[in-house]
């Protein structure tokens, strides 16, 4: 069966790091009896500048209909102030594919070791899982008024629940401790967050948890980051955690995420947005992208083979210091990008049996 991958290279450092992604697909499919077919579809300001809307019709159905969605990254200055924004594009795929559960990994390898900026006596390798289609995103009413804006942040138990058995499934697969991050001194969303969680909690005796308020926990995330394995937690917690976790393994461009919902396709995409200030030169980092596709193979095609191949060819790159600036390198994304491919074919040609 042939893979139906849909793909929004988006905005600014989007085309170019999904470029990167889609060559390393390329290299690490080749001869491994893993067939796809590519759906390139306009999305963010591209599809605001060529079909009118940032989540044109036949980009969503072309995604709903496909086995999964490649993401770069949409949004930036062109379309400030436009009626219908590109991030607008963004959470509308995320809802109409009923993703609500964004999983963001924070790893530090070996390899990686050197180019982060705090001292690790431990390894460091947690899970966030940010609820993604509720909470102050989404929530009614929302209005903006000559005298006052006004946001909502609603989650209710279902939204709750389901997020939380998605954590505590990653837990049983993991280190088994689930910390549950929210703001339960002051608001009501995350005292009910508190409740539910205690509740589904008790159907996982093997998985310990513990709560941390959200000011602390951004602290923690620095002090002692290898304390956390899976970190639950609301919406636009989860999305400023990330990315402040993202930065202890040196760079916001090396952290992928997978979006799911409870059946249809995944969405992979990286952490961070389209980076208007380095676009264009070609020095974006392209392991988020890379690593995004590495997350689709596992979890949509159950290939973690391939994906094996691409963390450990990504591993061995930067451990050669092949790396673009925001790393403290040179490289630039294709010599980068080439650079993975080498490791990824030679890994190959060093297991043919024929070859002495
Ligand atoms: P950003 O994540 O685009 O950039 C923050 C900083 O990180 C910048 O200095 C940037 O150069 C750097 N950076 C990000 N990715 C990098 C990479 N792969 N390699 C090297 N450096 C990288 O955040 P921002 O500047 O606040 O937002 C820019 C635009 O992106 C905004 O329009 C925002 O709404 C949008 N955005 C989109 C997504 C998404 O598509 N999922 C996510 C976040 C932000
Ligand atoms: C992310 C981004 C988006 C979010 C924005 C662009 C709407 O920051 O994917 O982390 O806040 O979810
Ligand atoms: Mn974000």
């Amino acid at each position: 069966m042939t893979a139906q991958i849909t793909v929004l290279a988006g905005d600014y450092i989007g085309p170019e790091i999904m470029a990167a992604g889609l060559k390393v697909l390329a290299a690490v499919s080749e001869g491994q009896n893993f067939d796809y077919q590519l759906h390139e579809m306009p999305f963010g300001g591209a599809g605001i500048d060529q079909a009118g809307d940032p989540l044109p019709a036949e980009a969503l159905q072309t995604a709903q209909k496909s086995d999964a969605i490649l993401l770069a990254a949409i949004g930036g200055p062109k379309w400030d102030g436009a009626p219908k924004t590109p991030e607008q594009g963004l959470l509308a795929i995320r809802k109409a594919l009923n993703l609500f559960a964004n999983i963001r990994p924070t790893e530090i390898s070996p390899a990686m070791q050197k180019y982060s900026p705090i001292k690790n006596t431990e390894p460091v390798d947690f899970v966030i899982v940010r609820e993604l289609t509720s909470g102050i995103y989404f929530g009614q009413p929302r209005e903006t008024t000559s005298e006052y804006a006004l946001d909502t942040m609603r989650y209710t138990n279902q939204e709750i629940e389901r997020i939380t058995r998605v954590a505590f499934d990653m837990a049983m697969k993991r280190r088994k401790h689930v910390t549950l991050v929210d703001k339960a001194n002051v608001l009501d969303t995350s005292k009910l967050w508190r409740k539910i969680v205690a509740q589904i909690a008790t159907e996982y005796p093997a998985v310990t948890y513990d709560t941390s308020y959200v000011d602390a926990a951004s602290m923690k995330i620095i002090a002692s980051p290898s304390q956390f394995d899976v970190i639950l937690t609301e919406n636009l917690f989860g999305d400023i955690l990330s990315d402040e976790a993202a930065q202890i393994t040196g760079s916001l461009g090396t952290i992928p995420s997978m979006s799911r919902g409870s059946n249809g396709p995944s969405l992979y995409e990286p952490i961070h947005g389209s980076a208007p200030d380095i676009a264009g030169q070609g020095i974006a980092n392209p392991i988020s992208m890379v690593k995004s596709v590495a997350m689709m193979l596992t979890h949509s095609f159950d290939r973690a083979d391939l994906a094996k191949q691409i963390s450990d060819a990504v591993d061995a790159t930067v451990e050669s210091g092949v790396v673009t600036p925001d790393l403290g390198g040179n490289a630039t994304t294709d010599e980068m990008t080439s650079a993975i491919i080498n490791h990824i074919k030679e890994s190959r040609h060093s297991y043919e049996p024929d070859h002495v």
